[in-house]
């Protein structure tokens, strides 16, 4: 077999330096619906002839009133050949009721390279800047890489491009890399430059974008980030590809309790772009390996462990060209027994149930189907009495492509909550986060309508079993009181947030509806936009009925009398608080200790608040918080419970 050519790429350019803007991500909404929902009042605002919300007739003052949604939908509504299907239990782990799964094939990721021929061709992309306050670039120049050029392969060859990261003022800059391609390294040359080293195959074909950053000498956070375009080509003949070994997605290591169903997604993969085929090597009792239902190149594991102590279980994988090429991973679980996670004291709900207050927390999306979803399920099910879909109830979760509906996970999580008598929060409405592709490229005149259907289909599923409703999330810019300049607010400025509220109270006059906001539980410009916000809504009669402070925090937050202040404010207002979102991030060096009574402190600061009514917490274990990395939470990775757990214990029941 002839050797893979190597392509050694070093080029002189030079890079162009741009100051590169700050700006929110924005989003926009979009879904179509039945049109049930649509007002009997007359119409002022999207006519159901043009679809229009471009039109809405709010003035100053005057409260919105609803048109009818357009029949037929903007995009199609949802259908029975969306309704969930059952879930073998091979595939999940909860074992006391029947969960649902998706009826369609698994949506596919795009596959569709951002850059195009077009790009490439187009040359090296111009480095894009982050200059910090203070530096000016005419005293002090950008750093940059020498030498870079496109580059062009065969499949089957090894790029190596070396990075030699300069700077103006003739000092030398660090450099790191962004995400590496799939099995890529970024070698240090130990003189200052590094070498990225990129063995390609036939999966890579296409173009594949690597970025590396130089950082100033003087200033760390003066950076250059310079992508470079990669075109990989089908080969030449591909008996020259050499074969690699194929192998399975990485699995974490799990803590699992004994006795509890395991279930473990392997993902089958080969850098040949083939699917490879699985088997168990020398299996625990009892194990099975199911094919996916939704997509051949998945199989599920499932076991149910009966033993304490460190149990590995050996997949071997086998490439579908050639059976001798065999690849091997090792899945390890630590067995704990029972007793590891008794807790003593009372139940988080039970203790908040002495007071006023309702205590609940965010669930992860499909935490059935982690490996741990026995041991999750354990604790969620007896220590919350109200439950928020941490990402589940969103615009990409539940409708990923026009027209196609994906409910399964939100139905499980409420009949999750049915089951365990927890109260429910949908979450959230409108928010410019979590959007489906598709959707940021709706017509600013269609996005009203798009809203008030997506809008209208979560609501007519789920309405008479959500008690409560953040109907618009985030709305502030992430620091200041403006606006944020979402997508929602290109359309009609902060009128959205009247329109979205006015069709929630349509679709729900008994239910809680909510404006939900971050860093608005100490004083400061956010909070202050906030407030004014909340006075013009209630000026022109939005139905807002409760302000949700979310409440990502640092171990270092102390200005507990401003939380007091702030909710009082909203208070003097007529309107309820909830802290929607409560973790409590470790700063460097910072004790659980001083974790705990962050959150002993916040609670007690809503205990003390009479129209306090809610507090949340943004999931409980650090393994599933979207801030990990701090272990923001009240138990750790592996499920064992940390100081701030008995805090809330005691504070909870008021003691
Ligand atoms: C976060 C989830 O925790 C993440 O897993 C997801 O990737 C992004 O959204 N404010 C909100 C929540 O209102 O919906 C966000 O949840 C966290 C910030």
């Amino acid at each position: 077999m002839m050797p893979a050519i190597r392509v050694l790429a070093i080029f002189t350019a030079c890079a162009l330096v741009t100051a590169c803007g700050g700006g929110d991500s924005g989003g926009g909404a979009t879904s179509g619906a039945d049109p049930v929902g649509g007002g009997t009042e007359p119409v002022t605002d999207a006519g159901s002839d043009n679809n229009s919300g471009s039109d809405v007739d709010i003035g100053g003052d005057e409260p919105v009133v609803l048109a009818d949604l357009p029949s037929p939908p903007l995009t199609e509504a949802p259908s029975a050949n969306d309704e969930p299907i059952a879930l073998a239990q091979e595939f999940h782990t909860i074992t006391d009721f029947p969960l649902v799964g998706e009826p369609s094939p698994r949506v596919p990721v795009s596959v569709v390279s951002q850059f195009s021929e077009a790009d490439f061709a187009a040359g090296l992309p111009p480095a894009v800047v982050s200059v910090p306050d203070g530096v000016d670039p005419a005293l002090n120049g950008a750093p940059f890489f020498e030498g870079l050029q496109n580059v062009r392969v065969n499949a089957g060859d090894v790029v190596e491009i070396r990075y030699a990261p300069r700077d103006p003022e003739g000092e030398l800059p660090g450099q790191f890399a962004q995400e590496l391609p799939p099995g890529a390294t970024f070698d240090d040359n130990f003189d200052g430059t590094r070498t990225l080293r990129w063995q390609t195959f036939q999966a890579d074909v296409g173009i594949t974008a690597f970025t590396a950053v130089a950082i100033d000498p003087a200033v760390s956070s003066y950076r250059s980030s310079q992508t470079l375009l990669i075109a990989v080509d089908e080969s030449v003949d591909p008996a020259n590809v050499v074969n690699a070994t194929p192998s399975i997605r990485a699995v974490d290591n799990y803590t699992v309790r004994v006795g509890d169903p395991v279930v473990i997604l392997l993902d089958g993969q080969d850098r040949n772009g083939t699917i490879p085929s699985i088997e168990l090597v020398n299996p625990p009792a009892g194990a099975t390996l199911t094919p996916d239902y939704r997509d051949e190149g998945l199989s599920w594991l499932r076991l149910v462990p009966e033993f304490v102590g460190t149990l590995t279980i050996d997949v071997l994988t086998r490439d579908a060209l050639d059976s001798s090429i065999t690849g091997l991973d090792r899945i390890t679980l630590f067995v704990k027994p029972a007793s590891e996670f008794e807790r003593s004291g009372a139940r988080l709900r039970d203790a908040a149930a002495n007071g006023r207050v309702l205590f609940g927390s965010a669930l992860s999306p499909v935490f059935y189907l982690q490996a741990d979803g026995g041991l999750y399920e354990s604790f969620a099910d007896s220590e919350f009495a109200l439950m928020t879909p941490e990402s589940s109830m969103k615009w990409d979760a539940i409708n990923p492509l026009p027209g196609l509906f994906e409910w399964a996970d939100m139905d499980n999580l409420m009949r999750f909550a049915e089951q365990h008598s927890m109260a429910v929060r949908g979450h959230p409405l409108v928010w410019h986060r979590s959007l489906p592709s598709w959707v940021e490229e709706t017509a600013v005149e269609d996005r009203i309508v798009h809203m008030r259907e997506f809008i209208t289909r979560v609501m007519n599923r789920y309405a008479d079993r959500v008690d409560i409703w953040d109907v618009v999330n985030e709305p502030l810019n992430d620091t200041s009181g403006e606006m944020r300049q979402s997508l929602w607010f290109e359309t009609l400025g902060e009128q959205y947030i009247d329109i979205a509220f006015a069709q929630a109270r349509e679709l729900d006059p008994a239910a809680t509806l909510v404006l939900n906001e971050f860093d608005v539980g100490f004083a400061g410009p956010k909070f202050d936009g906030l407030l004014q916000l909340v006075d013009r809504l209630l000026a022109r009669d939005v139905s807002v009925d409760a302000v949700g402070f979310q409440m990502h925090v640092f171990s270092s937050f102390n200005q507990f009398d401003e939380l007091a202040a702030n909710m009082a404010a909203i208070a003097e207002r007529g309107l309820d608080i909830h802290i929607t979102e409560l973790d409590v991030a470790l700063v460097a060096g910072a004790s659980d200790a001083t974790q705990a009574n962050v959150y002993a402190r916040v609670i007690e600061t809503c205990q003390e608040q009479p129209q306090c009514t809610v507090l949340q917490t943004w999931g409980f274990t650090d393994r599933y918080s979207f801030r990990t990395v701090t272990e923001p939470l009240y138990l750790n990775r592996d499920f064992a419970t940390k100081p701030a757990y008995e805090a809330m214990q005691q504070t909870l029941s008021g003691n």
